[in-house]
């Protein structure tokens, strides 16, 4: 038997299926570029706050039409980087952990999640055994470096979140209990500096990445892990077509990120194209947007219907 008979083929008739997910968000109410942190934010841009808003709410809506719950923090004047509420922390099995941010610019968000955490696990958000174990010790900038795939969470480090952090999670989250490994990244491009921006999550065993993201170590990591990975340009990374979030089935990105789209086509997956280009300007795309709550258990008991 040849190699290629023994491959599993992988491509556009590949059936993918879409799991109702459970999402963080936080309304650009305060947004704006009034500090630079990351080479996308460039002071003399102006930034329309009104029509950032407009294109966040299309992108909660987006996610509601396709059956996915969106539950939302209330944004904070002087946070202008709150609506990146992928940065927010992150849950594992109802375990939700909040951040500590490297820059002095955002680290008053890291107590606003936290509080965030403590009240929906009290509301049961996160799940019967839902629970907020507190904010990180170490520098830890939550899903922006933190990527479930499966049951290996891929942590990057390089430039926010720091290599203490990955040992730390593995004890405040439980991981091993839950049977999940941590993988440290090390991310090289400034532009790409949260893992998020240089890889996509599509389904447990699949990747999107940018290989010139990566240092080689990391590189050679990704490659053992991920044979089957989709390989992204630098037009695709760019475009921050890689700052996306999968369903399953329906990839959200960036409408621009028109060179992701056709292969994630390629691969079965169908691509929900976003406006996004106002909430771009701070250096964050659709993901960033976006915190997944893993609760406990499925349904999650809504807050609503507790009261
Ligand atoms: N201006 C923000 C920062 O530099 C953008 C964060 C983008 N978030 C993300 N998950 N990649 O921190």
């Amino acid at each position: 038997m040849t190699l290629e008979l023994s491959v599993p083929r992988v491509g556009a008739d590949t059936p993918r299926t879409a799991t109702p997910c459970t999402f963080l968000m936080c309304p650009p109410t305060y947004f704006d570029v009034v500090y630079t942190i990351n080479p996308w934010m460039d002071l003399t841009v102006p930034v329309d706050t009104a029509r950032a808003v407009e294109q966040w709410e299309a992108l909660r809506r987006t996610y509601e039409r396709h059956g996915h719950t969106v539950h939302v923090v209330d944004p904070q004047p002087g946070l202008p980087d709150m609506v990146y509420a992928a940065n927010g922390g992150i849950v594992v099995g109802g375990r939700a952990l909040a951040p500590r941010f490297t820059h002095a610019e955002r680290q008053a968000e890291g107590p606003v999640f936290s509080r965030w955490f403590d009240d929906a696990a009290r509301a049961g958000v996160l799940g019967p055994d839902g629970v907020s174990v507190g904010q990180a010790d170490e520098l830890n900038e939550g899903e922006g470096d933190l990527l479930l795939a499966g049951d290996l969470l891929l942590a990057g480090t390089g430039f926010r979140t720091s290599r203490a952090a990955h040992a730390e999670l593995g004890r405040r989250l439980r991981l091993g209990e839950q049977g999940i490994t941590v993988v440290t990244l090390e991310l090289v491009d400034p532009r790409y500096y949260h893992l998020d921006t240089a890889l996509t999550v599509l389904a447990p065993g699949l990747v999107a990445y940018l290989p010139e993201a990566f240092s080689r170590e990391s590189l050679d990591t990704l490659r053992d892990l991920f044979p089957d990975a989709i390989l992204a340009d630098p037009d695709d990374a760019a475009a921050l077509g890689l700052n996306a979030v999968s369903d399953g089935r329906h990839v959200y990105l960036n409408a621009a990120a028109t060179g992701m789209h056709a292969r994630l086509r390629e691969r079965g997956f169908e691509p929900v194209g976003i406006e996004i280009d106002e909430i771009l300007k701070g250096g964050g795309s659709v993901k960033c947007c976006t915190l997944t709550l893993r609760p406990t258990q499925h349904p999650v008991v809504e807050p609503t219907s507790l009261v």
